[in-house]
């Protein structure tokens, strides 16, 4: 189905100008493309603004369906910002939210109706009787009477002029999970184990996630005049495929929106990674081809017809798409060839850079033969588990390695590891009221709430312990490590502040105290509010700050991925092998971070352990190589250069 451009007629200018607006023969939803959230939101809280502001002229309300989760965040956030910068009102706004937990008091930290208040109930001027939200606290036999007035009520306005959505990776929207019905209306639904274990980490584990919720249906939904959809990060990025280009089912409720004729999703690079105009352009077109993308096609062509890289023939290549890159380079031998030798020239055995030796072909310099090395760790245990193997080279090889944590990671401490601790200083010191203290606020610590400063500071000083026990194993002097604690992440709670000044300058400070010639950092970008793309956002703007500086013309930066996802075989410069025995060394290394082991409070959606996981995806990516036609190890860490 062709996309057309009156789905448009609601939206701002600025959905052209910012978004790919391109939208190919297998999208069946129109969306745009933003290359970051924060641009994207600002785009989606101006028509939001508009719609309000129009409403107002013709003296009407104006009716908004509302989503919580981290999705809409930052949309919150710009429209307080206009109401407090720009007057923007909201006196004729009405809300309906989604959805909400059930069973969940609405004074919870943890349910929707907390949410909305603080991330913008309590910050614009919109009256509270024109608030809704379904009740969470209501007695389940008094739950269907109130969905019913629920929908009678958004009928009593009109309907939803506008519907904000996110997306759950079930493919939920509201909570309408898998099996929804378009016929929907506002119910109590049970929600899916996957929606529960994406919930898990704000709710301190699984078990703490409620099993209900009531939601607006599908039919409410559709019935929106305008719907619009915001997906952000690597982790949304299969469900909008399969929303966007697969049929319509049940399985994916957010594919029924194909057949709503206003929905736009706004979307930002990486959750448009899988889109088959993204993920292999020259099955929708003629692309442009450039290196990079010859290899990402040569890589999944490779996959595609189960072949080594220096067995593809012409056919292979015309018969999928790439005739075009064919033509450019002659043949399939010459084309083999080149890409076979890009990929050889990614190994290397020395991320350092290997003494007198020519380095034309390698991915690191030879000199100077000795450097002096950061690997930035967003939490205390990324080194280890992201890059142990390469970090342990690094040492042995001659560098000076300096580890920077970024943050305490004290709030993955849990309650049970920080008590034995503070048990074990007790008894040392009995006489010590401070011990007491700390094991009396966390016997007296109630649910949800934030930890006192000094059980804060146990745990902090907990992983900052288990961190040396790594290093020392990897033979790093005591003084090349550094505990940045940054501000930002200094909460106590999971929700962070944001990036300030203060971190940008500890970031800044550190680098220019060590004037590195490597950097390593976490490039992780499936998450844009985590705590991971936070410290790389910290380490892009310290680098704005300083990159002039006459140290900085020699500092190469390598971004390492951490234990969620690795980089796609086309966007790796340097592949670090391991030896068997290398790889017992990084397990050992990860094995210190003993709080982080057994059952650990923020294990996201893979129930692996960090070791475990880290093994898998090192082996993973030796067998990609392998399967390519290249060397057969038994485990690769993989880097991506950046460019600043
Ligand atoms: C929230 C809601 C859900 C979320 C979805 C995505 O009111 O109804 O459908 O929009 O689970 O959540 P985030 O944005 O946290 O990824």
């Amino acid at each position: 189905m062709v996309i057309e451009d009156q789905f448009m007629n609601l939206s701002d200018i600025s959905y052209k100008e910012a978004g790919v607006f391109e939208n190919t023969r297998f999208e069946k939803i129109h969306n745009v493309v933003f290359s970051n959230s924060n641009d994207a939101s600002a785009v989606v809280a101006n028509e939001i603004a508009a719609l309000v502001k129009q409403k107002q002229d013709l003296g009407e309300l104006c009716v908004l369906g509302l989503a919580t989760g981290s999705s809409p965040i930052k949309v919150y956030e710009e429209l307080v910002r206009q109401h407090k910068e720009e007057g923007l009102s909201f006196k004729n706004v009405v809300t309906f939210n989604l959805d909400e937990y059930y069973f969940m008091h609405p004074h919870n930290v943890q349910s929707y109706h907390y949410f909305m208040h603080e991330h913008l109930f309590n910050h614009i001027d919109i009256l509270p009787e024109n608030v809704n939200i379904p009740k969470g606290d209501i007695p389940a036999n008094e739950i269907l009477d109130f969905c019913i007035s629920y929908e009678n009520k958004i009928k009593s306005y009109g309907g939803l002029d506008f519907q904000l959505l996110g997306i759950g990776r079930t493919g939920h929207i509201g909570f309408n999970e898998p099996g929804s019905h378009n016929n929907s209306r506002t119910r109590l639904i049970t929600l899916d184990h996957i929606t529960r274990v994406d919930a898990a980490s704000s709710f301190l584990g699984l078990e703490n996630v409620p099993k209900k919720a009531i939601t607006m249906g599908i039919r409410t939904v559709m019935e929106a005049k305008r719907v619009v959809l915001l997906a952000w990060g690597q982790n949304k990025a299969e469900i909008i495929c399969e929303t966007i280009e697969g049929e319509i089912t049940s399985h994916v409720p957010a594919t029924y929106l194909q057949n709503h004729n206003n929905t736009t999703f706004v979307l930002d690079e990486e959750a448009v990674s899988e889109l088959t105009r993204i993920k292999s352009p020259w099955l929708v077109g003629s692309p442009d081809w450039n290196p990079d993308l010859s290899a990402k096609a040569i890589v999944w062509l490779c996959e595609k017809v189960n072949k080594s890289i220096l067995r593809l023939t012409d056919k292979d290549y015309n018969d999928n798409g790439m005739e075009g890159l064919l033509a450019q380079e002659g043949s399939a031998y010459d084309l083999n060839i080149k890409m076979f030798n890009k990929l050889q020239h990614t190994i290397t055995g020395w991320p350092g850079g290997k003494p007198n030796a020519d380095d034309t072909n390698r991915p690191e310099r030879a000199t100077p033969e000795r450097k002096r090395v950061i690997i930035f760790s967003p939490h205390p245990d990324d080194d280890v588990i992201s890059m142990g193997g390469t970090f342990d080279r690094l040492v042995s090889q001659g560098h000076e390695v300096h580890i920077c944590y970024q943050t305490s990671g004290n709030i993955a401490v849990s309650n049970h590891e920080a008590l034995k601790f503070a048990e074990v200083a007790l008894s040392l010191n009995p006489k010590d009221v401070s011990y007491q203290k700390i094991i009396d606020d966390i016997n007296g610590n109630k649910e949800f709430a934030p930890d006192s400063p000094e059980v804060r500071q146990l745990k902090g000083i907990i992983r900052q312990k288990e961190s040396l026990g790594a290093t020392r194993y990897f033979n790093v002097p005591d003084a090349q490590i550094h505990f940045l604690n940054l501000p930002f992440y200094e909460t106590g709670k999971i929700k962070k502040k944001p990036l300030g000044a203060d971190d940008i300058e500890i970031m800044c400070n550190i680098i220019e105290e060590i004037k590195p010639h490597q950097i390593y950092a976490a490039g992780d970008l499936a998450d844009p509010h985590g705590t991971h793309r936070v410290c790389l956002d910290s380490l892009f703007k310290a680098l704005e700050e300083i990159k002039n500086k006459p140290f900085m013309s020699d500092c190469w930066v390598w971004l390492y991925r951490g234990a969620w996802h690795e980089w796609d075989m086309h966007d790796i410069d340097m592949a670090v092998p391991m030896s068997p025995d290398q790889v017992l060394r990084k397990r050992k290394a990860i094995f210190y971070h003993q709080s982080q082991k057994d059952g650990v409070m923020f294990q996201g959606d893979d129930s692996r352990e960090f070791w475990v996981r880290a093994e898998e995806r090192n082996k993973d990516t030796a067998q990609k190589y392998h399967s390519l036609g290249l060397a057969d190890y038994a485990a690769i860490e993989a880097f991506k250069r950046y460019i600043y």
